[in-house]
């Protein structure tokens, strides 16, 4: 079958589409249907089947037969160490550490926050929860103590299991006060916390509170695995709004499990054994679905890879880890690629390696730029698959799927609606749009098994996030048309929500941080286009009548708050002060129209504009940055 006799298969009939889907995994009890619609507009999926992600990841594999094949390789060029875990032996330790947890009170439904960086223990901590039913929520290592501690007030966790550093190259990251800090901070504390001692980093534990990774799994029982719900919430993941309130995503244990399975050989085209890898970070959704769950359940193997694609050492770290380990497919962000072109244009590195096990590459996180599109393709001869989804669907929706059928590739658009979606655009009435014209991308509900079913403690907010304004859909979020062959094109985000090096950000979130500096009136936050990152946020501040500071120990004090109270990955280190910012009559700021000039694109004036002289102030201030040219 070709993706059109697949896609129309699921159009025809969706339940049966994914009940097929669903008998590739193990079910305590089997599902008597696949959709409950009960409380539509809110869907859910297999809810009356039993099931456990951590059996279907790691346990039947070993059943099957894959005890010996190595479940995950770790390779860290920044500790200069590589290590496989067999199925077998991620199972005795998955399972110990569950049984440790067990033992110290984590039940089905309680929340453990997992705070560590790119290193195999962090896939156990998340198998060993879901082994129990016990909900984790991963928080990325570079957010600071603050976000941290939102996430601690949201989830309220029983335990959190923090390792004690993460390390990026030339610097350490310290998680331990980071955590302490959090803990301080929020309002819920937990019961317990789980610390991994690194070799390069031993912290001091908090007696009464904190136990040692290695000491609390010391003669426990292993634990078996905890049938659960098949809408029992698998994890929690966090994810940026337009607030400073991240979202908290939810995931449902029985669609995540059938969806993420069907994925790996529709969209990247491996079978079980095969090797696989996604270099990104586990505190991402990419890592979650494509560096720990989706490879296991499929009985792949994965790659944890420790560094970045420069500087660890050199831009020819990626052909390395993909030549040594026998890499199939390949899944990183654009960003990732340009920044290897920048430091080996003519792909210099690449030549060094034997990369004939690659058979494709798969780019997503941010719009694939044309340019990093056909170097890419160039550099490695191979199809280069862009592909769209989202934290709030948790694999591709928008895909060229490979492993069924590889579609004409149109540079620049990710490709087709997958099973499961059926992407329309619709102007700000809600009307739809004719092919080929721009408007809001939605989708038709119910979503597909596998998405989130609402936010943690939050359906009032799911609603209005995603379901109220255009109804009977789902709002991505994102701008852009359907062309005339069904191909979408992602141009922009509808909200304030800004991409920066593959990581999503949100400019509300910023801004709050800037409003709470002392001299700060009034401020604004905007995403402007870099080369490297895609987009970088800049600041705008006004400030409070009578203020004669320095404007430089300003700024450098807003730029340390945001790191402080987000994290480097905020990357923030524009900012700009300027008399007044450019409003419409009914005083909303114009950050649509601040982008365009510092991009050096054409706009039209906003009609609505209160005093258009306010924005060559605008357009000067950002030349003193590089901007605006
Ligand atoms: N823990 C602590 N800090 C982290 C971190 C982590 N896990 N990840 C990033 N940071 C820090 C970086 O060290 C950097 O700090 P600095 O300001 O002191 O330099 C800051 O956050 C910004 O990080 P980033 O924007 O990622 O820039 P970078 O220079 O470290 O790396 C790239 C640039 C392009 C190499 C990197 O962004 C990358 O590999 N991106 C891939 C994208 C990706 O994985 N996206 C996920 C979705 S697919
Ligand atoms: P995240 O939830 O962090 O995965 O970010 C999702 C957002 O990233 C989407 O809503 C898009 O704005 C953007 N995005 C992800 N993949 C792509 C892609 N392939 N092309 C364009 N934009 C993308």
């Amino acid at each position: 079958m070709g993706y059109e006799d697949v896609y129309a298969s699921w159009k025809k009939d969706p339940q049966s589409f994914w009940m097929q889907a669903a008998e590739a995994i193990d079910w305590d009890r089997k599902p008597t249907r696949a959709l409950d619609d009960s409380n539509a507009p809110l869907y859910e999926w297999f809810t009356d089947g039993m099931v456990n992600t951590c059996w279907n990841a790691v346990d039947r594999h070993v059943e099957n037969g894959r005890g010996e094949q190595a479940a995950i390789i770790y390779d860290s060029p920044i500790t200069h160490t590589k290590r496989e875990i067999s199925f077998l032996e991620l199972r005795n330790r998955v399972a110990t550490l569950a049984g440790a947890l067990k033992a110290k009170g984590v039940e089905k439904g309680d929340r453990v926050i997992i705070y560590m960086p790119m290193i195999p223990e962090t896939l156990e901590a998340m198998l060993a929860c879901a082994r129990i039913g016990a909900v984790h929520s991963v928080v990325f290592g570079g957010f600071a103590s603050n976000e941290l501690a939102v996430r601690i007030d949201d989830c309220t966790p029983k335990a959190i299991i923090a390792a004690s550093c993460g390390l990026e190259p030339g610097r350490t990251v310290h998680y331990k006060p980071l955590l302490d800090g959090a803990i301080e901070m929020a309002k819920h504390k937990p019961d317990f916390c789980v610390i991994f001692q690194r070799e390069q980093e031993v912290c001091k534990l908090v007696e009464g509170r904190d136990v040692n990774w290695h000491g609390f799994q010391y003669g426990v029982e292993p634990a078996a695995c905890v049938p659960v719900e098949g809408n029992h919430p698998a994890y929690i993941l966090y994810t940026s709004g337009t607030t400073g309130q991240p979202k908290g995503v939810v995931r449902a244990t029985g669609g995540h499990l059938v969806a993420l399975n069907w994925t790996m050989k529709n969209h990247y085209n491996v079978d079980p054994g095969d090797v696989f890898w996604a270099a990104s970070d586990v505190g991402w959704v990419v890592g979650h679905s494509y560096i720990c769950y989706a490879p296991l359940i499929h009985g792949n193997t994965t790659v944890v890879f420790e560094g970045k694609p420069v500087g660890t050492p050199d831009p020819g770290t990626f052909w390395r880890v993909i030549s040594e380990h026998n890499v199939r497919s390949f899944f990183t962000a654009p960003t990732a690629f340009r920044a290897i072109k920048r430091e080996d244009p003519k792909g210099e590195y690449r030549r060094k390696y034997d990369l004939s096990c690659l058979r494709a590459l798969y780019l997503a996180g941010e719009r694939g730029d044309p340019d990093t599109i056909n170097w890419a393709k160039d550099l490695l001869g191979i199809p280069v698959i862009d592909h769209w989804w989202q934290t709030e669907l948790g694999y591709p929706a928008i895909g060229n799927p490979a492993g069924i059928e590889l579609l004409p590739v149109k540079v620049g658009s990710p490709s087709v609606a997958m099973p499961g979606y059926d992407f329309k655009v619709l102007d700000d009435e809600g009307n739809e749009l004719p092919r080929g014209e721009l408007g809001s991308i939605v989708t038709p509900l119910p979503l597909p098994p596998g998405t989130l079913p609402t936010l943690w403690n939050a359906e009032a907010r799911f609603r209005k996030s995603y379901l109220d304004r255009f109804p009977g859909y789902y709002e991505t979020g994102d701008a852009g048309i359907v062309d005339k062959d069904g191909y979408v094109w992602i141009m922009a985000r509808t909200d304030d929500v800004i991409n920066v090096a593959g990581h999503r950000l949100s400019t509300g979130a910023i801004e709050e941080v800037l409003a709470d500096h002392p001299d700060v009136a009034e401020c604004a936050v905007i995403g402007v286009t870099d080369e490297l990152k895609g987009q970088l946020p800049v600041g705008f501040m006004c400030l409070t009548k009578g203020v004669n500071r320095p404007h430089e120990d300003i700024v450098k004090e807003t730029v340390a708050m945001v790191r402080d109270r987000i994290g480097p990955v905020a990357a923030f280190k524009l900012a700009l002060i300027v008399d007044r910012l450019p409003k419409t009559r009914s005083g909303k700021i114009l950050r649509a129209t601040m982008v365009k000039i510092a991009d050096s694109q054409e706009f039209k004036l906003p009609a609505t504009i209160d005093d258009p002289a306010i924005l060559d102030e605008i357009r000067d201030a950002l030349k003193t940055i590089g901007y605006a040219k």
